[in-house]
């Protein structure tokens, strides 16, 4: 287009006013709106801005703008509708990656629930007991990460008062965190009571997580190739699963075992004497009974990796008495003599780790457990359940699952006719 052509009328005339062919410092943004545009065309420094009255047509402006027919930009014109709703979704996926792995992992919480005894058992302290529950730090010794999480947790904890410190295994992914396992517990008040733990899966072995598809490919059909048939819950999953061998896989993988092939051991014997050293007591198959109190804690041995025992670890507790669970693995509910515990604690799941809208979480590491009781607080029977998110990571992200810390306190049964 000949930008000469599109003058109408100059308003006024100098000798600055533009000549042939010094129209092209046309201003494009200017012609954005409308058909009268003020022309502000400065052609010299020492000369005055002269101010010419131009008159454009629609199809002059959308020519002048590089606009075609139905108004696309030459940009827009050359772009195809799926390549810019491709780049949209990939940069929010790029956004909602960097939140998983650089932002949530270090959210840590401090949260907080009251729950009563739902059995007359006489025992507890009427203010009832303090416990500061954490679980599944799975250290590696990323200092980085690690440090950053364990200055989270000496803030979270700072200055609170507390009975019991417990922790529901999985402290290491590997041996090379067991440093920074000792720096967490150091950074934690003292209980009034005593430090408690069990230990987890990780705990006792590594996993290569590069070959868990076909690991748990392998142990799909070694099961019979049907999902979480070892299962013995009302709930679980596999009962009502009458599809084919892909969707059971599926299941399997969403419901069971994703932990990867296992591909070394670490130094439990070491954990163990480490954090005995910080005072924490290993509840391995056996009970204690509380210090100032008639309760009793019990700790399970893992029931992946370990020897679990819960008849043995039950053998020496009053059965009237106050009794608080810890199994790493909250799929212990399974079992029925899991049902004289007031309190199970437990671990594992890591909430699912990442948890979507409408879906919840991808994840469970349960057979027992529907999506819905995979962290948090539910009751089972005449049975309270805890399940922790973790504190740590096996796949270093996490989404709608943060890490926490959770002070929780048990109070006595409310007193009958009360
Ligand atoms: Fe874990």
């Amino acid at each position: 287009m000949e930008g000469r052509s599109l003058l109408e009328k100059p308003e006024t005339v100098s000798e600055a006013a533009p000549r042939p062919g010094q129209t092209d410092c046309l201003d494009l943004g200017q012609l954005a709106n409308g058909q009268l545009l003020r022309y502000d065309c400065p052609f010299a420094q020492d000369a005055p801005r002269d101010v010419f009255t131009i008159k454009v047509s629609r199809r002059e402006r959308d020519e002048v703008a590089g606009r075609g027919d139905n108004g696309r930009t030459a940009v827009g014109r050359g772009m195809a509708p799926w390549l810019v709703g491709f780049g949209a979704v990939a940069g929010a996926g790029a956004a909602l990656g960097g939140y998983a792995l650089l932002y949530e992992p270090f959210d840590v919480r401090a949260e907080r629930l009251t729950v009563r005894l739902m059995r007359d058992r006489r025992g507890l302290p009427d203010e009832g007991l303090r416990i500061l529950h954490i679980s599944d730090t799975h250290f590696r010794g990323a200092d980085r990460r690690e440090r950053a999480k364990i200055e989270q947790v000496r803030r979270a904890t700072a200055d609170a008062q507390f009975d019991l410190l417990i922790h529901t295994g999985d402290f290491l992914h590997n041996d090379e965190g067991l440093e920074n396992v000792l720096a967490l517990f150091d950074s934690i008040p003292r209980p009034r009571i005593g430090a408690f733990a069990v230990t987890g899966n990780h705990d006792h072995v590594v996993y290569e997580m590069r070959r868990a598809l076909h690991y748990s490919w392998r142990t799909f059909w070694a099961r019979g190739g049907k999902c979480c048939d070892g299962a013995t819950g009302k709930r679980a999953l596999a009962r009502r699963a009458r599809l084919g061998s892909l969707l059971q896989f599926a299941r399997y993988l969403l419901n069971n075992r994703f932990d990867g092939e296992p591909s070394g051991v670490n130094d439990i014997a070491g954990l163990r004497r480490a954090l005995e050293g910080r005072g924490v007591r290993f509840l391995d198959n056996r009970a204690v009974r509380l210090e100032g109190t008639d309760a009793y804690v019990v700790g399970i041995e893992d029931l992946l990796q370990g020897e679990p025992d819960l008849q043995g670890g039950l053998q020496d507790v009053r059965p009237d008495a106050p009794t608080i669970l810890l199994s790493h693995n909250p799929d212990i509910i399974a079992a029925p003599a899991a049902g004289q515990a007031d309190l199970i604690l437990a671990g594992h799941t890591h909430g699912g780790q990442i948890v979507l809208p409408l879906l919840g979480p991808v994840y469970t590491q349960t057979e027992q457990l529907t999506r819905s009781e995979a962290s948090g607080h539910w009751r089972h029977g005449k049975t309270h359940v805890y399940v922790h998110r973790g504190l740590g990571e096996s796949i270093p992200i996490r989404l709608g699952s943060p890490p926490h810390v959770t002070f929780l306190t048990l109070l006595p049964a409310r007193p009958s006719g009360a």
